[in-house]
């Protein structure tokens, strides 16, 4: 095997992405050990701890994503498939920029990093971490193999043309279909190596931690046919169900069919896919223990017709299946292309799950979308991706995308400028169970948040001024809001076309809220910086916001 590369020295214990104040600090200590001990200052000599790598952690039933040892919160988008070339780059990082995000995802094409059989190129991964370094973001990177939406496209030509080794799925008809077989042995040990040798150079090039996580395939699975019908997949159907398999789902040993019924094909293929990107993910782990997920192409979360979606991946009923076949897989995302919001907040809730970390790696770009920042954060994801985002001209029309402009960018850039400086902050709210945040359903034109003593109500549209008639929803519903609860009796509130109020839960004898004190302001890290007070019309019939950014810390009491 020819690796291009040379694996650079692992200097991870450089605290290169450290803020600037540790930075300083560390500095500091270096300058005065070297001082005092009239030892020469090198780095060499440094022994500084290691960053901690990024890990999603699980505490209480809530997870987070923890980069440099504190929970994150990942303002994203995604770039359209086919902008990860060098020549392209320059296309992303204005959108990235206008948007504010933290952290953009970034295809590696298998067919860009193995060229040619066994040699590998990285030198698109380094122009990446650079320039995204040179933007002050994090990446994603999302490892497109074997499988993209279902197919092989993206695997190198000596994958494409051997047929026999990486064949295509059958389906029951006997046709070839446009996914390659999970039963295949050589796209499996290839597709491995490639990934075990990328995420080997990912870590000898990249001892910051720009890259927080890795997305192992692409909506894997298979359009076309519910499963692999070739000779040796009819062999291994006719097998038994493995033990593992057995335990998850609590049934008796058998074949397939016998096990599992009229769901057995779909099953069957669920744990196949599942099972080969389990070992490609296992090995890349062993290289660099960075989390790995998978995305998953939706079925319509009120009416999955089998047939109707790609099968294979991990939809919401063989969730149990991937988590048993794929244990090197850390979480299981939602691409969530549904713009309705009982769908949208029908698939949060499926893969809110006790066992599973949420994150949005994927969702539409058009304004519809935005306001689906503040549901996903009320159901504890730790990031939200809009899709397709970059100028190089493309738009997904049928998927409901935006020709990219500042108008189509706005709600998302808006949310981004209110979360962006207390990401931190609110993550660490959501992490400890303090947090919750909703999204204009145009059915209903107020909600109410449940935090105990309090309860927070908010309600959509104008008139934003007088007790009566209470708002009935925007024009077009693009309201959310999010609340956290601080202290007793206080909170941190933020939303876009919405109007929060409180009430004292228990009302009896007969309480009002009052507000003691309404703080418009700005975190920059931990600290609160205080910028006015809001009274009257500001708030004598609750706390209305605009599309204006703009928190408040808000202290209650009751009379
Ligand atoms: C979901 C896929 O994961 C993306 O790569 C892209 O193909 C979109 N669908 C459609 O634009």
């Amino acid at each position: 095997m020819n690796i291009e590369f040379a694996i650079a020295r692992d200097t991870r214990e450089i605290p290169v992405s450290t803020p600037l104040k540790s930075l300083v600090t560390n500095l500091s200590c270096l300058l005065a050990f070297s001082l005092l001990s009239s030892v020469p200052f090198s780095y060499a000599q440094a022994t500084l701890k290691p960053l901690p790598l990024p890990s999603i952690v699980q505490k209480d039933g809530r997870f987070a994503l923890l980069v440099d040892g504190e929970p994150y919160l990942m303002l994203g988008a995604q770039v359209n498939n086919s902008s990860a070339w060098p020549a392209t780059l320059s296309k992303v990082w204005p959108t990235a920029e206008h948007l504010g995000v933290n952290t953009l995802e970034v295809p590696i094409y298998w067919e860009q990093f193995e060229p040619e059989q066994g040699h590998f190129d990285p030198s698109f991964l380094r122009t990446l971490l650079t320039q995204a370094r040179q933007h002050h973001v994090h990446l994603v990177l999302l490892w497109f193999g074997t499988w993209k939406n279902g197919s092989g496209h993206y695997t190198p030509s000596y994958i494409k043309l051997d047929e026999a080794r990486a064949p295509h799925v059958i389906d029951a008809k006997g046709n070839k279909v446009d996914s390659l077989s999970p039963i295949s042995e050589f796209a499996l040990n290839a597709d491995r190596t490639a990934f075990a040798t990328l995420m080997r150079a990912l870590k000898s090039a990249d001892p910051q931690h720009t890259v927080l996580m890795v997305q192992v395939e692409n909506e894997p699975g298979t359009y076309g046919s519910v499963r692999d019908h070739s000779t040796d997949a009819q062999r291994i159907f006719a097998g038994a169900v493995p033990a593992t398999l057995l335990t998850v789902m609590h049934k008796q040993p058998g074949t397939w069919q016998q096990v599992f019924g009229t769901d057995a094909d779909e099953f069957f293929h669920a744990w196949m896919v599942a099972h080969y990107i389990g070992q490609i993910a296992e090995a890349g782990k062993k290289e660099y223990a960075l989390p790995l997920y998978v995305n998953v192409a939706l079925r319509d979360p009120f009416n999955a017709r089998p047939g109707s979606y790609e099968s294979g991946g991990a939809t919401d009923n063989v969730i149990p299946i991937w988590k048993a076949a794929a244990p090197a897989i850390d979480l299981i995302c939602p691409d969530i292309y549904m713009p309705e919001y009982a769908k949208y907040v029908k698939v949060l809730d499926l893969y809110h799950r006790p066992d599973n970390a949420m994150f949005v790696p994927e969702t539409g770009n058009s304004p519809a979308y935005a306001r689906y920042f503040f549901a996903a954060l009320g159901h504890q994801a730790f990031g939200f991706s809009p899709f397709g985002m970059d100028t190089t001209g493309y738009v997904n029309a049928p998927l409901g995308a935006a020709r990219i402009n500042d108008e189509a960018l706005a709600p998302f850039a808006l949310n981004y400028s209110i979360f962006g400086p207390m990401a931190r902050i609110v993550a660490k709210l959501n992490f400890e169970g303090k947090l919750q945040a909703v999204s204009e359903d145009p059915e209903v034109h107020s909600q109410v948040l449940d935090f105990g003593a309090w309860k927070a109500t908010v309600s959509y549209g104008l008139p934003q001024f007088g007790a009566g008639n209470p708002p009935g929803g925007n024009m077009t519903p693009d309201g959310g809001a999010m609340v956290a609860q601080l202290g007793p009796g206080e909170f941190l509130v933020t939303a876009v076309h919405a109007r929060v109020d409180f009430e004292p839960a228990i009302q009896s004898p007969a309480k009002h809220r009052q507000f003691v004190r309404v703080e418009e302001g700005a975190y920059a890290g931990n600290a609160w910086h205080f910028e006015r007070i809001w009274n009257g019309d500001q708030t004598d019939y609750g706390l209305n916001f605009t599309s204006v950014p703009q928190v408040l810390r808000v202290r209650l009491a009751t009379y």
